[in-house]
């Protein structure tokens, strides 16, 4: 069986995270394709340190254009948003196809760069968000293609985060928009939340948007305080075209959403029906049926429904790990040819959408105006 060699740029929390993916892949049934992790490249030997115990990766770098000589045929880079485009770009130069990280560029100029790049390059090049790979995001989709909705009346989806409520959090890059984006939460959450809508084909033509910055500094790690300019919470109102008619579509992006730790929903409701689902309780689906009394119908989900059937029983419940595996199983099967209609990774057309959106949202927020998206 082919052997498809992968390397990392970026060993933190989400390199790491692939690795243990790719570690695993025998948990996956039946999968045409190995995978090994050979080479990782990261400027923090202590970051490298972890990778040597790795049985499969026989090059740690500080160096990535030593990773990008070596022998592989797949890069996955997770670093800064200020790095994505020079490294992106260096992977698909490298003539290496390219797993990249949401959110594809810290702006729209680099991720239009990006896209244009992988274009002539002709490489494979598909960018990372893994919650629309559980078994609910999926059934909330077949709910939608199935047509048993209705008429569409709304759209909500987002994604929340809790951690930054914590005044006392040292800043990081992911806090300050000169490495995460002028975009801030946005560019973090975005792309997640953006991810089911945009493969359903609802692509926000006018956005609302309302940008919070609540927490303004914090301790800087040296024992003073450090400014953090990024936007904290996001919430979109959008509008998108359904069959005719003008739905609008709420989309949320928060850092400060209390009590939330990383929960990511959609809810989709129709004249007919409707369908629910969130992380938060992550074995329920709910849909809706209206009768002579209407109801949320509740059912809990197993294993059973993933794109990439796994060892793991169908009565297990999933979760971030799995999703992520299965977002790399899809990767993996797209590049070989073998996704045969199941749910693949974000786009590079879907990752520029999203930072038209984002775009737009900025200077909405700006002139407190609904603007357009034009995406061109
Ligand atoms: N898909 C998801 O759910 C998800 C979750 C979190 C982050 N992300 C994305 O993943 C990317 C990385 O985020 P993270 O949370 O892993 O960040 P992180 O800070 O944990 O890791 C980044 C790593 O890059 C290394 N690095 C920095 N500059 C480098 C350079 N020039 N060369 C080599 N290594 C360098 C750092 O030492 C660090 O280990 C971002 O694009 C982020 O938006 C995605």
């Amino acid at each position: 069986m082919k052997t498809i060699k992968i390397g990392i740029i970026g060993g933190g929390l989400m390199g790491k995270e692939a690795a243990s993916a790719f570690g695993r892949w025998f948990a996956l049934n039946d999968f045409p394709a190995q995978v090994a992790l050979t080479a990782v490249c990261d400027l923090n030997e202590k970051v490298l340190d972890w990778y040597t115990a790795l049985p499969t990766v026989t090059l740690v770098t500080t160096d990535y254009k030593e990773l990008l000589q070596s022998d592989l045929d797949v890069v996955y880079v997770a670093l800064p948003h200020n790095l994505h485009k020079d490294f992106y770009l260096e992977v698909l130069a490298a003539g290496k196809d390219l797993l990249a990280e949401k959110p594809f560029g810290i702006d729209l100029e680099a991720a239009l760069a990006i896209k244009e790049a992988g274009e002539k390059s002709g490489r494979f090049v598909r960018c990372s968000s893994e919650m629309p790979f559980l078994p609910g995001p999926q059934r909330v989709i077949q709910e939608v293609r199935s047509g048993r909705l209705g008429k569409i009346i709304e759209i909500k989806a987002g994604f929340l985060h809790s951690s930054d409520l914590d005044p006392n959090k040292p800043i990081n890059w992911k806090r300050q928009s000169q490495f995460c984006g002028e975009i801030g939460v946005m560019g973090d959450l975005g792309m997640h939340a953006l991810h089911v809508p945009l493969r359903l084909g609802w692509k926000p033509k006018a956005v609302y948007a309302y940008l919070q910055k609540i927490i303004e500094q914090r301790p800087d790690g040296k024992g003073g305080m450090a400014d953090c300019d990024t936007w904290n919470n996001a919430t979109l109102n959008t509008q998108v075209d359904i069959d005719g008619a003008t739905v609008p579509m709420l989309l949320e992006m928060k850092r400060l959403s209390p009590g939330e730790t990383n929960t990511w929903y959609i809810e989709v409701y129709g004249t007919e029906g409707g369908v629910k689902y969130s992380t938060k309780d992550t074995k329920a689906l709910w849909t809706f049926a209206r009768g002579e009394e209407q109801f949320w119908q509740r059912t809990d989900l197993g294993f059973k429904g993933v794109p990439f059937p796994t060892i793991t029983g169908g009565i297990f419940e999933p979760g971030f790990a799995d999703c992520f595996m299965q977002m790399l199983a899809g990767y993996i099967a797209e590049r070989e040819g073998f996704l045969n209609g199941r749910f693949g990774c974000v786009t590079p057309e879907e990752a520029v959408a999203s930072q038209y959106a984002f775009d737009a949202a900025l200077r909405s927020h700006k002139n407190s105006s609904v603007e357009p998206i034009t995406y061109s």
